[in-house]
């Protein structure tokens, strides 16, 4: 059993996600009192996939947050670097066009996807930046990014009470459901040392994003940012 160092190896990230694949949604259904599916269709909203367009869903993992998009008549592109999750979610979805790709170095040609989208993904990557950059070479002028990802509580007591929640009891209760209850420590400290909601920002438009705007989902445990390429 694997976990991730906060270096982000991405051989580490990879292996520790093979490891997950099998248990991997509904470990997050039990960690997350059931928000995770609340938090995928709000993400469903931003993105507002329509019939026919492209999107690229980046470290779709097992493809559960690829499914919304492709509700709608989208062409849904879900791309990760883990064969292990890629292959839980082919077994599941063996019509999507599961990809294997890196997310900085995008196995794809320049302004292709309508839309660009990754969720509880970003915060893994080794070089976030480059990745951001890859996204928005990928992207058509005038198409749209949404990234949902953990982020900081806004109201000072709850943050408090999540941070104990997050740092004791995730553990514990990763050890009861999960296939590797070690790549659940890697969670709750990777999202420690993630920045907040403007430094996400900050660090969007400096990868050449515009419009950057953000809203707080769950009192701001999770955000959601969106931007265009202009
Ligand atoms: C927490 S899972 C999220 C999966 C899915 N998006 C979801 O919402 O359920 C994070 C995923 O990011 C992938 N990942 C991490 N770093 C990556 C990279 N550099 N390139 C591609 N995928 C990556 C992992 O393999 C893993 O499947």
């Amino acid at each position: 059993m694997t976990r991730a160092s906060l270096d982000k190896k991405p051989q580490e990230v990879a292996t520790m996600f093979d490891d997950v694949a099998a248990k991997y949604d509904v470990t997050n259904d039990v960690l997350s009192l059931g928000q995770t599916r609340l938090w995928r269709k709000e993400v469903a909203k931003a993105v507002d996939a329509r019939p026919a367009e492209r999107v690229l869903d980046l470290a779709a993992g097992t493809a559960t947050s690829s499914q919304p998009f492709a509700r709608t008549g989208a062409y849904v592109v879900p791309c990760d670097f883990s064969l292990g999750m890629l292959r839980e979610g082919k077994r599941r979805y063996a019509w999507m066009p599961f990809t294997a790709g890196d997310a900085t170095r995008l196995p794809f040609a320049d302004e292709v996807f309508d839309a660009v989208t990754i969720s509880f993904g970003l915060r893994n990557v080794e070089d976030s930046e480059q990745a951001l950059r890859e996204l928005r070479r990928v992207t058509k002028p005038g198409g749209r990014i949404v990234v949902c990802e953990f982020s900081d509580p806004v109201f000072g007591p709850f943050r408090t009470v999540y941070q104990e929640y997050l740092m004791r009891a995730l553990p514990p209760v990763a050890r009861a459901v999960s296939s590797n209850p070690d790549a659940y420590v890697y969670l709750a400290e990777s999202i420690r040392a993630w920045p907040n909601q403007r430094g996400l920002a900050a660090r969007m438009k400096r990868c050449g994003w515009s419009r950057v705007a953000w809203r707080n989902l769950t009192g701001g445990v999770v955000a959601l940012h969106r931007a265009v390429r202009e």
